[in-house]
């Protein structure tokens, strides 16, 4: 949520920062700005509403050139998407710059305090304010080498702010020289030959350097081309670890396809790979997951498991809910993330908890990650992101390997999680009730994954037919039982944040105890029903749904014949062990509101209110 960039070396500033911000779109697209250093002991200010490409047509026209800059991508918070609420802002004298993700509760205290002594504001937003207040800070200050004295300014006034931030800032007065703060928002350095960065992700910098220090909370840090330095924000000395990145920047790149979101639909055989290579125990028929850190007896004593998470995460985890209940008989509860913060849930000493995020910087489930380890917990993460905060602030847990998501929509994130919570459930299970016999099907299932999901991908085009067909509808309703209503859920959320009709989610037997009265001719019902236990049960509710002249787009397990007469479109999908139907399911799903979406003319890559990593509350 709202992406930086701060660079300074010796190269232009302006083609480094406007790459590393076309990196970081995905947090935020309302506006982009930057500010670059002249040489003259000035800087040059140049930002736009709308996206990073408005911004790029107005430095060609009006060109910065400096070798010292800092830039910004926006979800907007405080204030519309405007030119003047863009970032940089600058302080009442205009000789400093600053850049900010993450939100300054105080600000309205602050901003009233500083107009008591004349300072007037241009924006709407609360980063003007500590624009306002570093630089009031700044002129203040005694130190008399500048950059001694921003670096002051910047802790002093972080002192009396409360909130979050990613922070970085410029002075006139200190050519050649950055200083940033994090606490909540994420903020990497960038480690060049003369020459150094910071941003948001680490994403913006790779295809410079692939050396990286992941800040910590109230860590401060001072840059220059050729050297820095890392504080904390008391100024106590700071402890941090220089880190090799593996990431290559093609991975980020969209190649051949249009948009990341089906590139990312597409990569899920070699995805959910990822996710069980090296974990699959085949001579014990369970898992292998050495991250989690705990002992045989420790596992064995779990009677309890948490799982949270937001959004799509939260999706997974419910399916998780099944699958561990299922195959391990352990009570087992998802916990929106921005619920479990606040509430004080029972936990006792048997309790297992999980964080689940792709970007490991959602500021929810973070939040959820530290009070569970305030009450003493231990708690673990399902991650994708090397190296983000939630990674590193858990007791171990499992990456997803899942290169870089970069679409808004989830989609290979959400199969990655689910294919590493069926092998926690299978490896609890096989310490508790499931037989070898179970367990080696199970994992023969798991390694057919990925040929069947490509079977589905096939049918790419035909899922986009059926999305054409439905593109008059008013709204649609997504239907699933069992390890299927979570898929059902996670359907209808990417089809409403891509396409922005109406979609609800649905326990399909819930549909007669009142959301039926929504059936009609325009509004289809996605039904995911394969060959499983409730089958039978599901063809009787496509019955009801007809029986009111609804559509049904039935995703069916191939060689349903029932089913082909009843429904008006039905996508195929290989047979599989019921738990990991889910797996094999959401990936129709996903290419129905993909297609649904771009037939409609939405950005599917950039929806619209939306932003990919939620670093605000
Ligand atoms: C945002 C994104 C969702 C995502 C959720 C959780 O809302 O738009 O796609 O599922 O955050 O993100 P995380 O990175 O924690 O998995």
């Amino acid at each position: 949520m709202c992406g930086i960039v701060g660079y300074v070396g010796r190269s232009p500033a302006a083609p480094v920062l406007l790459d590393g911000l076309r990196r970081l779109e995905y947090r935020g697209y309302d506006s982009a700005g930057l500010a670059v250093m002249d040489g003259e002991g000035g800087f040059e200010v140049r930002k736009r509403s709308g996206r990073l490409a408005r911004l790029c047509e107005l430095l060609a026209s009006r060109p910065v050139e400096g070798s010292c800059g800092i830039s910004h991508t926006r979800w907007a918070t405080h204030g519309e998407a405007t030119d003047a609420n863009a970032h940089p802002h600058l302080d009442a004298g205009g000789r400093l710059a600053l850049v900010h993700n993450g939100v300054i509760e105080n600000h309205q205290a602050i901003k009233r305090r500083l107009e008591g002594r004349g300072h007037v504001f241009w924006s709407q937003t609360d980063s003007e304010v500590l624009a306002h207040l570093v630089g009031e800070t700044y002129d203040a200050g005694a130190a008399t080498d500048p950059r001694e004295r921003l670096a002051a300014a910047l802790r002093e006034s972080l002192r009396q702010v409360s909130g979050t931030y990613g922070v970085v800032a410029m002075h006139a007065d200190a050519p050649g020289f950055l200083v940033g703060a994090r606490l909540g928002s994420p903020l990497v350095v960038g480690l060049g030959k003369g020459e150094n960065f910071l941003a948001s992700d680490v994403g913006a910098v790779v295809s410079h350097t692939s050396s990286a220090i992941y800040l910590h909370d109230r860590d401060l840090v001072l840059l220059s081309e050729d050297g820095f330095t890392v504080e904390r924000l008391d100024g106590a000395a700071a402890s941090y670890e220089v880190s090799e990145v593996d990431f290559a920047p093609e991975d980020a790149e969209r190649g051949d396809f249009p948009h990341f979101m089906l590139k990312e639909i597409f990569e899920q055989p070699v995805s959910i790979g990822n996710a069980f290579r090296g974990r699959l125990d085949e001579d014990h028929a369970s898992a292998v997951l050495g991250g989690l850190g705990l002992t045989p007896r420790e596992l064995r004593d779990v009677d309890r498991i948490v799982l949270c998470g937001c959004g799509t995460a939260a999706h997974a985890a419910m399916v998780g809910e099944y699958l561990i209940e299922h195959l391990a008989r352990i009570p087992t509860e998802i916990e929106f993330a921005s619920e479990f913060r606040y509430r004080n849930s029972p936990l006792d000493r048997h309790t297992l908890v999980f964080v689940l995020s792709q970007s490991g910087e959602t500021i929810d489930t973070l939040a959820a990650l530290r009070e569970a380890q305030r009450k003493g917990h231990r708690v673990l993460g399902i991650v994708n992101t090397v190296g983000s905060t939630i990674a590193r602030e858990s007791d171990g847990g499992s990456y997803l390997y899942c290169g870089p998501e970069i679409g808004v929509a989830a989609t290979k994130s959400f199969t990655s999680q689910v294919t590493v919570l069926a092998l926690l459930a299978l490896l609890l299970g096989r310490m508790r009730h499931l037989s070898v016999d179970e367990g080696r099907r199970f994992l023969t299932a798991v390694r057919e994954l990925p040929a069947k999901v490509e079977q589905i991908l096939a049918q790419s085009d035909a899922v986009a037919e059926i999305a054409r067909k439905h593109l008059g509808a008013l709204g649609m309703l997504f239907l699933g039982r069992q390890f299927n209503y979570p898929t059902a859920l996670e359907g209808a959320l990417k089809m409403k944040e891509i396409s922005y009709i109406f979609a609800s989610g649905h326990a399909a037997a819930e549909l007669k105890h009142g959301i039926i009265a929504l059936v009609s001719e325009d509004v289809p019902s996605v039904f995911v029903m394969p060959m499983d236990s409730v089958y039978e049960k599901n063809l009787s509710t496509v019955e009801e749904i007809r029986a009111r002249k609804g559509p049904v787009v039935a995703v069916a397990t191939e060689g349903s014949p029932e089913i082909e007469a009843l429904a008006e479109d039905v996508i195929w999908i290989p047979e599989t062990h019921e738990c990991l139907t889910p797996l094999l399911a959401s990936v129709p799903l996903q290419l129905l509101a993909y297609h649904f979406a771009v037939a409609r003319g939405c950005d599917v890559d950039k929806p619209r209110n939306l932003a990919k990593s939620v670093t605000v509350e």
